[in-house]
């Protein structure tokens, strides 16, 4: 049998105009696949590197890393998964911007009953990030109650489940945004200080907040724009954690600098290394389940579209025009 699904498609890498809606099918999953019907889909700015090419795909490709849905069939060998449950996922492979896919089972999640498609839609990927950050990306001695971190984009979608998490977890996150609305969010949501880095450097206002010592950690999916920078917010020993690049890659550094500044350590860090087995897949998503069941972390949509517009969202997204998260609806 073949199943019909109306696919976001790039023929070639570019802007936003390169995403076209096609009618493509789906057939049958194979050993250790699923296929799921989609009801909503989360947009990511990883989408976007797939799309202007920064990540390559082999072309034509289908893009999105990121859905919830219901499960319609299951292949040979899957266990955790059948048909009729609601499940939610990041990563397995671009391709979620389709009204249905197969797919690899093994990042595919149960959602529970309290959690909705489109909440799930849109916290998978960008809730995952946010606990790995915080819970196993640390300095030397961990993150303890009190601590000061940097936390740019924190009016975004991961940022903003940062922010709240970071709360949780008696952290001082000090979060950047773009404007003081977005700071105003971030501040809502639990960030302890905020910055316009728009209006006034961080840097030094960091170093004012921490009185003049610096944090122990930054985390930075800025990249270009904010690097120099993040680096000189470090404390002794502290931890550059490196983990996208919105404003483009960061210029290549010789790690003498790194003694110059402190004996600093520095990571870049991907979800896919920390989701690549079943086992840690379901560990962290049980923790993220935790927190969004219990109400501690609240995942804001504030932006829906169609599937078929998926090129506005694009364009909002790289336009610093969205905040929390984005769904696409099939
Ligand atoms: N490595 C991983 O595992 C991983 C996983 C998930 C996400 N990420 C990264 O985390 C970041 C956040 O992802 P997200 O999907 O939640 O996106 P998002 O934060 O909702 O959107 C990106 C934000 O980055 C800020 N930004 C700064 N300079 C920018 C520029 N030149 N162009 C566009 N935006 C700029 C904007 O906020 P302001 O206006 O407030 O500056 C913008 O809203 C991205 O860099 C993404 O690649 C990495």
């Amino acid at each position: 049998m073949r199943y019909p699904s109306k696919t976001i498609r790039i023929d070639q890498t570019g802007g936003p105009e390169q995403l076209k809606l096609v009618d493509l099918e789906v057939g049958e999953p194979g050993a250790g696949q699923i296929r799921i019907r989609h009801h909503a889909i989360g947009l990511n700015f990883i989408d976007v590197y797939h799309r202007i090419g920064l990540y390559p795909l082999p072309l034509p490709a289908a893009i999105g890393m990121e859905g919830a849905g219901a499960i319609e069939a299951v292949g040979e060998g899957v266990e955790h998964l059948k048909v009729g449950d609601r499940a939610a996922y990041a990563g397995g492979g671009p391709g979620s911007y389709c009204e249905r896919r197969v797919m690899p089972a093994m990042n595919v999640c149960r959602l529970p009953d309290a959690i909705s498609f489109e909440t799930g839609a849109a916290m998978m990927l960008k809730g995952l990030t946010a606990q790995y950050l915080l819970k196993r990306t640390l300095p030397q001695g961990g993150l303890h109650a009190g601590d000061f971190i940097v936390f740019h984009a924190a009016a975004g979608g991961v940022g903003l489940i940062a922010c709240q998490w970071a709360k949780e977890l008696g952290l001082q996150l000090i979060g950047t945004a773009g404007s003081d609305d977005k700071c105003a969010l971030a501040k809502e949501l639990g960030a302890a200080h905020v910055i316009n880095y728009n209006k006034e450097d961080f840097l030094p206002r960091v170093k004012e907040i921490t009185g003049g010592k610096g944090v122990k950690v930054v985390y930075d999916s800025v990249g270009k724009d904010t690097w120099d920078r993040s680096m000189d917010c470090l404390r002794p020993f502290g931890l550059m954690a490196s983990f996208g690049n919105s404003s483009g890659p960061p210029a290549p550094f010789a790690p003498g600098v790194l003694a110059q500044k402190g004996s600093l350590y520095v990571t870049r860090q991907t979800l896919f290394a920390h989701i690549a087995t079943r086992e840690a897949t379901q560990d962290m998503a049980d923790d993220l389940f935790a927190v969004v069941g219990h109400g501690k972390v609240k995942i804001r949509i504030d932006q829906t579209f169609p599937l078929a517009k998926a090129r506005e969202a694009h364009e909002a997204l790289e336009a610093r025009k969205t905040t929390g998260c984005t769904i696409l609806v099939p």
